[in-house]
């Protein structure tokens, strides 16, 4: 089966055909997500939080990114592979930018890759774009600049920094991404983004008008019901699932139920134990 090409998704802007975005970080989930027909899976440095355990995106490393992409890429027979660019993987030079994309392409399996900034990140994009990979940008609330904003913050509420925010935009698609992330930003902001922009718009946190929509996976199916923020959907709630079989596992092995018969093994003709005495 033929993986969604870049030229797929700028189709399916031009169709008005909704793209799908989903993260994940490993074989399994990745088998899952390509079997219910997502059109992208990004394997997003968010890695840091969901599956390291650190308060921010900023610990990740190319290494880390690297061996999760190419463990994604075993499981997808369909979905294009977006491998996410770390922090400090592209911020210092575009030359540098270009290895390290370089390396998720070669590696890692990927089909593209996306880093965080507007303006600021053109030169990098283009550099990478120029080399023959194709780029996804991500504007708006860039959690690689969580200390700048202060937090993880939506972006572009005033209209000086919604301004900010399309110029941005802007930028990336003059360097030469293919699509682009908007997340944390107004609805409003991102409806004029997606209406300005002939490369499809995907939203997290940011409406229903962007020409797809992104979310972590383990958002989406619910492992953590103490984590809701507004702009996550719940389509699931495994986290209850989960424990509920654990502890029905923990509960057999505990009272000798589990494994029964039917899940262990035999021999043909058993064994006669030899009598000692
Ligand atoms: O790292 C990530 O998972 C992301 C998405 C939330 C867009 O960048």
């Amino acid at each position: 089966m033929a993986r969604i090409s870049v030229l797929d998704l700028r189709k399916k802007k031009a169709d008005n055909d909704k793209i799908v975005m989903v993260t994940a970080y490993d074989y399994t989930m990745a088998r899952l997500v390509d079997r219910a027909g997502v059109d992208m899976v990004l394997v997003g440095d968010s890695l840091g939080m969901v599956v390291q355990g650190h308060d921010d995106t900023l610990p990740v490393t190319l290494d880390d990114v690297a061996y999760h992409v190419r463990c994604v890429d075993r499981g997808l027979a369909r979905a294009h592979l977006v491998a996410d660019m770390p922090f400090m993987s592209f911020q210092v030079s575009p030359e540098e930018a270009l290895r390290s994309a370089g390396r998720l392409m070669q590696y890692g399996g990927a089909q593209s890759v996306k880093l965080e900034g507007g303006e600021r990140s053109a030169p990098a994009i283009e550099r990478i774009v120029e080399a023959g990979i194709p780029v996804v940008g991500h504007v708006g609330l860039t959690p690689q600049s969580v200390h700048a904003m202060g937090g993880f913050k939506v972006q572009g509420r005033s209209d000086q920094d919604a301004e900010r925010v399309v110029r941005d935009a802007l930028a990336v698609e003059a360097a030469g991404a293919f699509c682009i992330v908007l997340e944390g930003m107004p609805m409003d902001v991102a409806t004029e983004i997606t209406s300005r922009l002939s490369i499809p718009t995907i939203g997290i946190g940011a409406g229903p008008s962007c020409d797809g929509q992104v979310l972590v996976c383990y958002d989406l199916l619910g492992f953590d019901l103490a984590f809701k923020p507004r702009f996550v959907k719940r389509f699931a709630e495994l986290e209850t699932t989960i424990i509920g079989a654990m502890e029905a596992f923990a509960a057999e092995v505990r009272q000798g139920e589990f494994p029964g018969p039917e899940h262990s093994f035999r021999r043909k003709t058993p064994r006669k134990v030899a009598k000692l005495y």
